[in-house]
């Protein structure tokens, strides 16, 4: 059995599809901490429900903007827990330092596009969406993927496609690329990692 560490900013919903998957879709692991670097992340209190330690890291507030030093605290909070795998599920702070390098091909990501469209530097929340109708792509999708110091850049671990339709605003396609791929892949691609596959 892994232990797993997730790192959160947000609604977790991704990380609510986590604790879900415990003990069905996900059997290797499981969760024993959750981190988020925003105070009032609403991810906190699905946490605590589910009676999962928790943690406020904050780069500004609590590492005076450093961000060595923001990802050395959390490093340190990760080993603490004996954290084996870490999921970046709605993480919206870039880290490299020794966080990186402590768990290098450990930490997963979720991203909501079908890499490498419309990723990288800035895209996140519903800038992918945006981009994907700006284009006029008709099919989009989420990406789960090995996290490294290239932004949305490591090894590709699962994907699953998901249909643009009429009248598709960001937050409409937001929902679906959601509802339809990531609560789905990040459980299973989290189950592959723990399992060592
Ligand atoms: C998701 O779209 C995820 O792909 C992205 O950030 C969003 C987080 O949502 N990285 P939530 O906090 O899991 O609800």
């Amino acid at each position: 059995m892994k232990n797993i560490g997730v790192l959160i900013s947000g609604g977790g919903t991704n990380l609510q599809a986590l604790i879900d998957a415990q003990g069905n879709v996900l059997k290797s692991g499981r969760i024993v901490c959750v981190c988020s670097n925003n105070a009032d992340a609403y991810g906190l209190e699905r946490a605590k429900k589910a009676g999962i330690p928790t943690k406020v890291i904050r780069k500004k507030a609590d590492c005076g903007g450093d961000g060595d030093e923001f990802s050395r605290r959390i490093c340190e909070y990760m080993k603490e827990m004996q954290v084996d795998i870490i999921v970046l599920a709605g993480f919206m702070a870039i880290f490299g330092g020794e966080l990186l390098k402590e768990y290098a091909d450990r930490i997963i990501n979720i991203h909501p596009s079908l890499i490498p469209s419309f990723c990288g530097e800035g895209m996140y929340g519903l800038h992918p969406h945006e981009a994907a109708l700006k284009y006029g792509v008709k099919v989009t999708g989420a990406t789960v993927h090995l996290v490294n110091d290239v932004v949305d850049g490591g090894k590709i671990l699962m994907q699953k496609a998901v249909y643009i339709e009429d009248g598709d605003t960001p937050e409409i396609l937001q929902k679906r690329v959601m509802e339809q791929a990531e609560w789905k892949i990040l459980p299973q691609a989290v189950e592959m990692i723990c399992k060592g596959e």
